[in-house]
């Protein structure tokens, strides 16, 4: 690989911060949503918050020069009014010091789904003014810490959050409504524009992406009507998202349709000139399955995610547009996550073909139960699972993709959204029965071999 390919990991604030009321911290659209709701939360979640200085110098001692994480705006910004908790700073700003003093790149993610609650009291990301609001939190961001950040990412995954919060009813604010969902799309698209041209007006160094769930699409055949079904996942799953923001235009098919049933008036032409202007320089993927689908046949649309483990009891039609299907030939976690590193290498090549940008990938990781009472967790699969993709990668970068790194999904144990701690993603296991305790996977001392080997342990 390139010598200065990111080998590194990746979390999210809620997921791993904890402390969610301390220091001036307020609270976000996830915190009412899941205490209202009496689920499992991350109030503690692996408690980074504490723990961050032995976790930073668990990645150096593992071989990692990078580190992926996101900053959570009610952390930094108190209310409405944008006012600046310096508490919040600060926390940062160790953070990004402690990274730097072990040899590890910042890789900071602006936005992972923590919006502050004040924010969700008038609408969330339905009330257009919260798209000043990003960009003015945004800029904090860049000010306090662009002396040491290179590389920035406005989202994560603004289809993921917001099709599960919108439409699938999955996440806060738990909606069915797909008017609702094109208006929050849209406005979190506009918002990472803004951001990208302030981060330009500005002149912060490093470079400025978006970071998608990428789902590459294939069909069960090559008919007509299976490639229109692929077109239409492939817009519902990753256009919308990567087209907007690498070539600064929603997809002309995907909106003519939308525009017959729905109302498409947010988007002003003043904005869409936004948009195109401020287009990213990278892209991160974040990939985990590909979705193999058939031309739809029948029935209302239904998307059910498996948030319980239970295998078989993901379903997603979209009515007129698709139906997504389980390749009986396939291994499937318990979540019903297709294991399929021959995806990740069609998807790069992929997009690599369409965007001509540079990419990170920037989640990739699968989530099982695991007992981590014993003093090792000896994670075989895990390993093999890290293998297969990464090769997938090398493979892509030998046929010419410019790729520049690989985030492991997770740093450590930590909360996974809607399935609590027992869904371990983590190269650490993270003890959360006894104090937190922080102990490396086998998984984690492999990934130190192919990063410290600059790949070529594969
Ligand atoms: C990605 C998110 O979609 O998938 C992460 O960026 C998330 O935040 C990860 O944790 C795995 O998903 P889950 O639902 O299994 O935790």
């Amino acid at each position: 690989m390139h010598k200065e390919f990111l080998w590194g990991s990746a979390t999210a604030s809620y997921q791993c911060e904890g402390a969610w009321n301390e220091d001036g911290r307020v609270e976000s659209m996830w915190d009412r949503y899941l205490h209202e709701h009496h689920l499992e939360n991350g109030d503690i979640a692996s408690d980074f918050y504490h723990h961050y200085k032995e976790d930073i110098k668990l990645m150096k001692a593992g071989g990692q020069n990078a580190y992926r994480f996101s900053l959570s705006w009610p952390r930094i910004i108190s209310d409405r009014e944008g006012t600046i908790n310096p508490l919040g700073i600060d926390f940062y700003n160790r953070v990004i010091d402690c990274c730097l003093e072990n040899g590890i790149t910042p890789f900071v993610t602006i936005y992972h789904w923590d919006l502050p609650q004040y924010w969700q009291e008038t609408g969330g990301w339905l009330d257009h003014n919260v798209c000043e609001a990003y960009d003015h939190y945004a800029k904090v961001c860049f000010d306090n810490f662009g002396d040491r950040v290179n590389y920035w990412a406005t989202f994560n995954e603004p289809k993921w959050c917001l099709v599960n919060g919108y439409l699938i009813g999955n996440y806060p604010p738990g909606e069915h409504d797909v008017q609702h969902t094109m208006n929050a799309a849209y406005n979190m698209m506009f918002a990472s524009a803004l951001a990208v041209r302030t981060f330009r007006q500005g002149n912060y160094q490093g470079k400025i992406g978006i970071v998608h769930s990428y789902t590459p699409v294939d069909g069960v055949d090559d008919t007509i009507q299976t490639q229109i079904a692929v077109r239409n996942a492939d817009n519902y799953s990753n256009n919308w998202v990567l087209d907007t923001a690498a070539l600064g235009e929603f997809p002309m098919d995907l909106v003519t349709r939308l525009s017959q049933d729905y109302d498409i008036s947010l988007m002003k032409p003043e904005e869409l000139k936004i948009i195109k202007d401020n287009t990213v320089d990278f892209l991160g993927l974040n990939y985990y399955a590909r979705s193999l689908v058939k031309p739809y046949t029948h029935g209302e649309t239904q998307l059910q995610f498996n948030n319980t483990g239970k295998p078989g009891s993901t379903k997603i039609v979209l009515k007129d547009w698709f139906e997504q299907v389980m390749d009986p030939k396939s291994e499937f976690t318990e979540w019903d996550t297709e294991i399929y590193p021959r995806g990740l290498y069609d998807g790069l090549k992929k997009a690599y073909a369409k965007y001509d940008l540079p990419i990170y990938v920037t989640e990739n990781g699968v989530g099982v139960r695991e007992d981590v009472s014993v003093p090792k967790v000896h994670d075989d699969w895990r390993i093999s699972y890290m293998n297969d993709h990464i090769n997938a990668i090398m493979n892509a970068v030998d046929d010419g993709c410019d790729i520049r790194g690989y985030f492991a999904w997770s740093t450590m144990d930590l909360y996974s959204w809607k399935n609590g701690v027992e869904k371990r993603y983590g190269l650490v296991a993270v003890d959360f029965d006894h104090h937190l305790e922080r102990r490396p996977k086998a998984s984690y001392d492999w990934f130190k071999k192919v990063a410290d080997s600059n790949g070529d342990a594969i």
